[in-house]
């Protein structure tokens, strides 16, 4: 098993490029399944969660073909299965996407319930009740959602949180029911609406998206397109981190500062000069961050993968800041392991109080999940001495060749594998 072993190496310099999004990769590959002809989808990032994807898609019977820009067409019309395998979705949770478009485009669908997972209960409620307004039945059998409609009808949809993937799944759903569905209380995320353009692109009808109230006129049949999938305001914020931590002037290229404008808030408020482009983003630090606070909640306010990231910047920070997580009930597995790198942390429930120290010192760490993994490489980058990332396989999920694109801007990183230890 590969691990991560990295050394504090002063200020980072240079260019990146942003890679596209992996949560509007993954619903747009999904939304593939609705289709009655090929689909070509573009800016795809080479991640673990994409080739699951594309697993999947596979078992269904789909056929797949890579194209010499990674870009990836999905020809729906062999699909000849409608299950979605435990052993896929057990490794990756947005593998539920296929739901509503298996539904939709051929009248049943099974797929293996996703379980809970490291960060929390993550119920997918909000997805099945939401079918079952748009006129599904459905059953929970041994592990498994059965869902059974054969044509979905239109209708007033009134979410109970708002949920992403449930936000995209019924959104893919309704593109084919019949007559007109109201979605209330949606994400408003830039994915949704990445989504929605691709839909779109396929014919579908949609209006509203980006608000939180999405409007969807049913269409009998979703034909071919080409779609490209946004840059990843994550990836970028976490890149954005590392610099204000380090220090450093780094520039940031094909991505969108409007997708992420809470996040240079709160890096601005920490001392850094971030310039705002259309396409690229320029972060200059020339001082030790100062602490802030953070409190996430759904888009546009500060988002939850980023929350982890600053809880990093906060362990170096001059004074403390307040990180309250509040959309999922665990999501601070990152803070012990910080611990171990020297950072000051009182984390109780939904809020941890961090103080920062004026230095954190290399250990060994546990990867835990793909945000918190991001934030022990963020830490490592500043520690002093050697810090080694075990498990990182979580950062392998959603970080696009995180080790080159950090050594291109001067980091001391390196990928090892596990018989290499910690030479
Ligand atoms: C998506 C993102 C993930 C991000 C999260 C929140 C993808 C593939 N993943 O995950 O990176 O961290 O949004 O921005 O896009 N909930 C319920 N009932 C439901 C569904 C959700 O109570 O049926 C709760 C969840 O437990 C959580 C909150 O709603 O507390 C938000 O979850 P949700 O937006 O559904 O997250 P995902 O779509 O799984």
């Amino acid at each position: 098993m590969d691990k991560l072993l990295l050394r504090g190496n002063g200020p980072l310099r240079g260019e990146l490029r942003i890679s596209g999004a992996k949560n509007a990769a993954l619903p747009c590959l999904a939304a593939t399944l609705l289709a009655r002809e090929p689909v070509h989808i573009r800016n795809i990032p080479h991640l673990r969660d994409i080739t699951t994807t594309l697993e999947l898609l596979g078992t269904l019977g789909a056929r797949i073909l890579v194209d010499s820009q990674l870009g990836i067409e999905v020809d729906p019309r062999p699909v000849h299965s409608v299950v979605a395998p435990y052993e896929l979705v057990k490794t990756m949770r947005a593998s539920i996407l296929v739901l509503g478009p298996l539904l939709a485009r051929h009248g049943s669908a099974e797929v293996s319930l996703p379980g809970g997972c490291a960060i929390g209960s993550r119920p997918v409620t909000v997805h099945l009740a939401g079918l079952q307004a748009l006129g599904a039945e459905i059953t929970v059998q041994e592990g498994f959602v059965k869902a059974q409609a054969a044509r979905l009808r239109g209708t007033r949809v009134v979410m109970d949180v708002v949920s992403v993937t449930g936000t995209e799944n019924l959104l893919m759903a309704a593109t084919l029911a019949e007559g007109h569905t109201i979605l209330e209380n949606a994400a408003r995320e830039p994915e949704v609406v990445d989504l929605a353009r691709c839909l779109t692109a396929m014919g579908a009808r949609i209006s509203g998206a980006g608000t939180s109230v999405i409007e969807i006129e049913g269409v009998a049949e979703l034909h071919g397109a080409e779609h490209s999938v946004l840059p990843d305001r994550i990836e970028t914020g976490t890149y954005l981190v590392a610099t204000a931590m380090a220090g450093g002037d780094v520039c940031l290229k094909r991505t969108d500062p409007g997708l992420l404008e809470s996040v240079l808030l709160k890096l601005r408020e920490a001392g850094a000069e971030v310039d705002a482009e259309p396409d690229h983003i320029r972060i200059r630090m020339a001082r030790r961050p100062s602490a802030i606070d953070v409190r996430t909640a759904p888009y546009p306010a500060f988002p939850t993968d980023m929350q982890a990231q600053f809880m990093a910047m906060n362990c170096i920070a001059s004074g403390s800041g307040v990180i309250t997580e509040t959309i999922f009930e665990n999501r601070f597995m990152h803070v012990s392991e910080l611990q171990r790198l020297g950072a000051d942390i009182n984390a109780d429930g939904k809020t941890a109080v961090v103080r920062g120290v004026p230095r954190l010192h290399g250990a060994p760490v546990m990867a835990t999940d793909l945000r918190a993994s991001a934030s022990l490489v963020l830490a490592g980058l500043v520690a002093e001495g050697e810090t080694l990332i075990d498990r990182i396989y979580h950062l392998d999920r959603g970080y696009e060749v995180i080790e080159e694109k950090l050594s291109a801007i001067g980091a001391d990183i390196h990928r090892v594998s596990s018989s290499r230890g910690a030479a």
